[in-house]
C-alpha cells in the first residue's frame, strides 16, 4: 500500500479549513484505521493571497481547478466550495479522471444527486456525501449503512441550526421573531441573507436527500412541501406552552404502502418528545424503523470541525474502498417508484388560532363547522382568550384530533367564508404523539 494518499481540496473556507486541520492533526489517528496517511496535494480557491484561519503550504493554492482535477497523483477529491453549477461541473470532471469525490454540498445533492452518483458509478468511483446533512452528525451513515437491512418508515428532523436558534431564543426568552434573527446574524448563525435557512430552503434540500436514502425511492426538491419559520407569531409559542407544546422547524418524511410525503414547516411536538429538548443551533434526527423502533442522532448540525469530521469519514471509507478494490459499488437505482400521498392520506393533528367575533353562538358555530367536517376537538383553549374590546374580537385555539390534511383544508376553506370568524392567523402541525 502506497504511504499517503493524495486528496485535493475545492475550497478553503469554513469546511475546507476544518478538513486541513484534522488531516494534520489527526494523521496518526488516520494511518491507524488506514495502514497509510493522508496529504492535501493542492487546494482550489478563489484569492489565493486571502488571510487564512489555517496556514498551508502557499504553494498548494491554485486558482485554476484542472490543476487540481487533471493531476494524476490525487485520488479524491473534496469538494467544499459550495454553489451549484461550477461544483457539479468539477465533480462530473473529476469522475472523468476515475477520482473519488467526497463533498458536503446540500444545496448540488438535493439537486443532482441522482444525476451525480449515476456518474460515479459509470466511473467505477465513490461520491460520499454524510457532510451534506446535519454537519456532524452521521446520519447518512446511520440510515444506509447501520439500519441497511430495517425498513425505515419515518425520519423527522431538526435539520437546519439556524432557526432552531431562533426557536429556542423565542420559545425560552419570549423575543420575537425579528430579534431573535437579528441575534443570530450578530452571533454568527444565521446569514446576511437569512432566507434560505428561515424559508425553510435549506432543510427542505436536506431532507429531500434524507428521504431519497431512507426509502430507496427517488424524491425531488418539488416533491418537498416548505414552510419556513419567517413572521412566526410569538403567541403561538406561548399558546404552545400552555398546551405542553414545543414549535420546532420540522423536517418529516413518511412512507406508508409505498407512498411518500416530505414536507419541512413549523411543527409542535409534545414537550417531553425528545426532539422538543434539542435546543439552540443544534441539530437531530429521529428515524423510526421496522424492525429497530424509534432511534435519535444528535449533534452539531455545522461548524468547522463537526462537518469536516464528518467530511474526513467518507474520506476514510473511499480509502478503505481503495484498499478493498471496490469503489464505485454505491447503490444508484431507487427501490420503489415515487407515489406522493394525497391530502386524503396525510393524517394529522392540528393547532389552530383563530380570531372570532366576540358574541354568542360564536363557539357553538366553530364547533359545528369542524364537526361537519367529522374534525373532532382534543382541546379549546378559552383561557386565556384575549379580548380585543375594541373590534368585538377573541381568540380561540382549537387542537384537533387525527384527522386529514384534506380535512384541515377543506375547513379552512370554511372557516374564511363564516361571519364570525374574522381571521384564521395560524395553523399547525402536531407530530410526535400529543395524542396518546
Ligand atoms: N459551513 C458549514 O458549517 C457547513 C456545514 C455543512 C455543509 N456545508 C457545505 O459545505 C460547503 C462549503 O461551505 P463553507 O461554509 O466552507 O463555504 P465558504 O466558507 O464560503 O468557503 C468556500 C471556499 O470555496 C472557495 N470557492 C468558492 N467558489 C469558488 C470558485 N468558483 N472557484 C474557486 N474557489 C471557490 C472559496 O475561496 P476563497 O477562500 O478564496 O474565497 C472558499 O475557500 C457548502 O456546500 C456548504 O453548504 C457547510
Amino acid at each position: 500500500m502506497e504511504k499517503n494518499i493524495s486528496v485535493g481540496l475545492l475550497g478553503l473556507g469554513t469546511v475546507g479549513s476544518g478538513v486541513v486541520q484534522i488531516v494534520e492533526g489527526h494523521q496518526e489517528e488516520l494511518v491507524h484505521q488506514l495502514g497509510c496517511g493522508v496529504t492535501i496535494k493542492s487546494i482550489l480557491v478563489c484569492d489565493v493571497e486571502k488571510d487564512r484561519d489555517v496556514q498551508v503550504n502557499p504553494a498548494t493554492l491554485t486558482t485554476n481547478p484542472e490543476a487540481v482535477l487533471a493531476d494524476p497523483e490525487i485520488d479524491i477529491i473534496i469538494e467544499v466550495m459550495g454553489g451549484i453549477d461550477e461544483a457539479r461541473e468539477h465533480i462530473l470532471r473529476a469522475f472523468k479522471a476515475k477520482k473519488h469525490v467526497v463533498t458536503a454540498n446540500k444545496d448540488l445533492m438535493a439537486l443532482h444527486g441522482p444525476e451525480l452518483q449515476y456518474a460515479a458509478k459509470q466511473n467505477g468511483c465513490d461520491l460520499f456525501y454524510e457532510a451534506s446533512v446535519a454537519g456532524g452528525i452521521p446520519i447518512i451513515g446511520g440510515i444506509v449503512d447501520g439500519l441497511a437491512s430495517d425498513r425505515i418508515e419515518k425520519v423527522m428532523g431538526i435539520v437546519n441550526g439556524t432557526t432552531n436558534y431562533i426557536l429556542t431564543k423565542m420559545d425560552d426568552e419570549g423575543v420575537a421573531y425579528e430579534d431573535a434573527l437579528k441575534e443570530a446574524q450578530e452571533l454568527g448563525f444565521a446569514e446576511a441573507d437569512p432566507t434560505g435557512d428561515v424559508g425553510g430552503l435549506d432543510a427542505a434540500r436536506k431532507m429531500a436527500i434524507l428521504a431519497r436514502l431512507a426509502f430507496s425511492t427517488s424524491v425531488d426538491l418539488a416533491d418537498v412541501e416548505v414552510d419556513g419559520i419567517d413572521g412566526l407569531a410569538l403567541e403561538d409559542l406561548q399558546f404552545g406552552r400552555q398546551l405542553g407544546l414545543k414549535m420546532k422547524l420540522i423536517g418529516f418524511a413518511d412512507f406508508q404502502d409505498k407512498q411518500i410525503e416530505v414536507s419541512v414547516q413549523p411543527t409542535f411536538l409534545p414537550e417531553n418528545h425528545p426532539l422538543a429538548a434539542v435546543k439552540n443551533e443544534y441539530n437531530a434526527v429521529y428515524v423510526n424503523g421496522k424492525a429497530v423502533g424509534e432511534t435519535m442522532f444528535y449533534g452539531p448540525g455545522a461548524g468547522s470541525l463537526p462537518t469536516a469530521t464528518a467530511v474526513m469519514s467518507d474520506v476514510t471509507a473511499v480509502i478503505k474502498n481503495m484498499l478493498l478494490g471496490v469503489t464505485g459499488q454505491q447503490v444508484v437505482t431507487p427501490r420503489y417508484d415515487k407515489v406522493l400521498k394525497s391530502p386524503e392520506q396525510r393524517f394529522g393533528q392540528y393547532y389552530f388560532r383563530i380570531h372570532v367575533q366576540d358574541r354568542s353562538g360564536t363557539f357553538t358555530e366553530i364547533s359545528s363547522l369542524f364537526n361537519e367536517l367529522d374534525i373532532s376537538f382534543e382541546r379549546i383553549l378559552q383561557d386565556p382568550i384575549k379580548n380585543d374590546k375594541e373590534n368585538g374580537l377573541a381568540e380561540v385555539i382549537v387542537v384537533t384530533h387525527q384527522t386529514t390534511l384534506e380535512k384541515i383544508n377543506q375547513a379552512l376553506e370554511k372557516l374564511a367564508k363564516v361571519d364570525v370568524v374574522e381571521e384564521v392567523k395560524s395553523y399547525f402541525r402536531i407530530e410526535g404523539g400529543y395524542d396518546q
